[in-house]
């Protein structure tokens, strides 16, 4: 891919077409993405707000075989006995087909993470020894739809957290100061775009005021 088609890739998807249709795409092919490209979204990222415009986000792209692998593995870990209650509640035969499908696809990501070829962390400077999360999802989600733009599967992920400590010293970020707050495993996508299930915008959109009993 030339310097110019990393450089107009994305460029005419329409923004609101974009977020329409950007579900958790977790099956990925193993084939390499340029770098630039992901320099290309992560730079989307840097475009979010953040408290006081204080844009706290380091963006660590991982590429290399041996150390994705070493991040799936510690990343597996934590997921099994994250998704083991909703594996257990799955068994029910009336468990929703959605949450199955969901369940089933969050479960294929963690059994073929190493196969991602860019395990892209995003972290933050803490302030006041607390993590900025709530200044760096704005920029996640900036690095989503960047990826959607450009047609790259991409989805948001957390589990590594528990692991959290060994996982930043192992990117050279410092655990108290610029711990890592996600991981975006990033690739060329084996299936299709479309739009995620989502509750109705009836169901959670009013004017002026709640009615009575519309949230019970
Ligand atoms: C804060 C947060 C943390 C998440 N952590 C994980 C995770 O660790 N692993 C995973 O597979 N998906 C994770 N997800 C993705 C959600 O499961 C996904 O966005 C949701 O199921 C909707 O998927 P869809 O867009 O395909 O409908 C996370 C999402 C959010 C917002």
């Amino acid at each position: 891919m030339s310097a110019d088609s990393v450089e107009t890739l994305g460029e005419d998807l329409p923004l609101l077409e974009g977020i329409r249709t950007n579900r958790a795409i977790r099956r990925l092919k193993p084939d390499a993405v340029p770098i630039e490209l992901i320099r290309k979204v992560c730079e989307a990222g840097t475009f979010a707000p953040s408290g006081g415009n204080r844009q706290p986000w380091q963006f660590v792209a991982v590429t290399d075989r041996e150390r994705r692998a070493h991040i799936a593995t510690l990343y597996r870990e934590t997921f099994k006995a994250y998704i083991a209650p909703a594996i257990a509640a799955a068994r029910d035969p009336d468990y929703p087909e959605a949450k199955r499908r969901n369940m089933k696809a969050a479960i294929y990501l963690a059994e073929h993470l190493h196969e991602a070829p860019v395990h892209l962390f995003v972290a933050g400077w803490t302030r006041r020894g607390q993590p900025q999360s709530q200044a760096l999802f704005p920029a996640i989600q900036n690095v989503l739809l960047a990826c959607r733009a450009v047609g790259l599967g991409a989805s948001l992920t957390t589990a590594h957290r528990a692991h959290g400590e060994a996982i930043d010293r192992f990117l050279g970020l410092d655990p108290v100061r610029t711990p890592s707050i996600a991981l975006i495993p990033i690739g060329w996508p084996k299936g299709r775009f479309g739009t995620p299930t989502r509750r109705s915008i009836d169901t959670c959109f009013f004017e002026d005021a709640v009615p009575e009993g519309a949230l019970s």
